[in-house]
């Protein structure tokens, strides 16, 4: 492949735009992808309490979603819908993602337990799945992109709105491939978000923000304007007739429409809100979000949703959601979350045969291949055949152990 991520983007887009259209072509066939449910969460324990008449008059089609898998397939399954899931194509209102930018370090989340730090990293058959996504750095990134963008356009609804967060590593291009995707003339607004956080250097200025892509998907976009505080000069009032004017601990200010710089505090080491998940976003930029973008009856969705923050703030807006991310750290992290919140009872799902599948397809032929290949990644010694009269497979030499069945 050339370096010139500019000669490459046109081949990216159009290899992207391939794969999405034989996606959707084949959302009809018999073998198509759907979403398992492996459990109904219900938050709140009371069978008599708030949730008794929501569940009795609820059918799998009504239910907030945690899906667990690769979003490119939970989307797939999304548009397709089958008999317990209704197809969500063009209903979606908005869609917020925070996709990891293209470096392991982002892709591999870091999770902080009360006496451990662990890395989130995708199950080993996903490993082997994504083992291509970052060989070639910045165009593998947007290799992955592509595709799932345009199938977030087939889920959002007339009225409907995406926004993309990123930052300097790859918002550019990310800029450039909306622009093919949704057109140039549906970005609504470059939004930038502001914060505080440790770590600057001598050799450039502090880099303390990042920017969130706001695309309509049609001239009907919902926007309800929020307004903020701009404090008079000087903090005094200026008595103009018909202005409203209001005081605070600081001053005088008056309501104007918000603007799109956005300054809100990173989720801090003792805020209330942290579940310690390394790139969590913060509730108060969720809000200003979906509070712009949706109307009480809309459906929000998350397809990268990490702790599962869209829709814990969906939720307390009384919003409907869904959510899906590939790392089962982040799941069980969301699950808890909304937990917590006792929300609204919602399915925890994943995406049926889909492991399988992915092993079909895979380079193992029989499944000692595939343990051998799991077994390596744990550091474990494949044993010669000598000396192994009782068939283990491999020996993990740090716990002196043999292993002869995975699980
Ligand atoms: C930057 S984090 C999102 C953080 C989130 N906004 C929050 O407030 O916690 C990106 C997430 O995308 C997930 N992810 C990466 N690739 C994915 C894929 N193909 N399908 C679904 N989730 C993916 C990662 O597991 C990670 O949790």
């Amino acid at each position: 492949m050339s370096n010139s991520l500019i000669e490459e983007l046109p081949k990216i887009i159009k290899r992207g735009r391939k794969e999405a259209q034989k996606i959707l072509e084949g959302i009809s066939d018999e073998k198509k992808l759907t979403l398992q449910t492996n459990e109904l969460v219900f938050p709140s324990k009371d069978e008599f309490g708030f949730f008794k008449d929501e569940i009795k008059n609820s059918n799998e089609k009504s239910f907030n979603k945690l899906i667990y898998g690769d979003n490119l397939l939970a989307m797939q399954a999304l548009i397709a819908g089958d008999e317990n899931t209704q197809s969500m194509r063009g209903k979606i209102d908005l869609i917020y993602i925070d996709p990891p930018f293209d470096s392991k370090a982002d892709y591999r989340t870091k999770i902080e337990l009360p006496d451990k730090k662990i890395e989130q990293r995708p199950a080993v058959i996903e490993q082997f799945a994504y083992k291509d996504t970052w060989k070639n750095g910045t165009a593998s990134y947007l290799e992955m992109m592509v595709p799932r963008l345009i199938l977030m356009k087939e889920l959002l609804s007339e009225n409907g709105s995406i926004y993309v967060h990123i930052d300097w590593h790859v918002g550019h291009y990310i800029k450039l491939i909306m622009d093919e995707i949704f057109g140039k003339n549906n970005l609504v607004n470059e939004i930038i978000w502001s914060y505080k956080s440790g770590g600057t250097s001598d050799k450039y200025f502090a880099r303390k923000h990042d920017t969130i892509l706001f695309y309509k998907n049609s001239s009907n976009y919902i926007f309800n304007v929020l307004k903020e505080k701009s404090y008079n000069r000087g903090f005094k009032p200026y008595n103009f007739k018909n202005v409203d004017e209001y005081q605070d601990e600081l001053g005088w200010y008056t309501l104007v429409n918000m603007k799109d710089v956005w300054s809100i505090d990173m989720v801090g080491r003792t805020s209330r809100e942290r579940v310690n998940y390394g790139t969590q976003k913060p509730e108060a930029l969720l809000k200003r979000i979906i509070e712009a973008s949706t109307n009480e009856d809309s459906i929000v969705a998350d397809f990268f949703c990490g702790s599962g923050t869209t829709g814990a703030v969906a939720e307390k807006l009384g919003r409907k959601w869904i959510m899906s991310d590939l790392g089962k750290p982040a799941c069980m992290i969301t699950r808890k979350r909304l937990v917590d919140q006792d929300s609204r009872p919602f399915l925890y799902q994943s995406i049926g045969d889909y492991q399988k599948e992915q092993y079909e397809q895979s380079e193992f032929k029989t499944i000692r291949d595939l343990s051998h290949v799991i077994m390596h990644l744990y550091g474990a010694i494949p044993f010669n055949d000598d000396g192994n009269s009782n068939n283990n497979l491999m020996q993990y030499n740090q716990i002196k152990q043999t292993i002869s069945k995975i699980q």
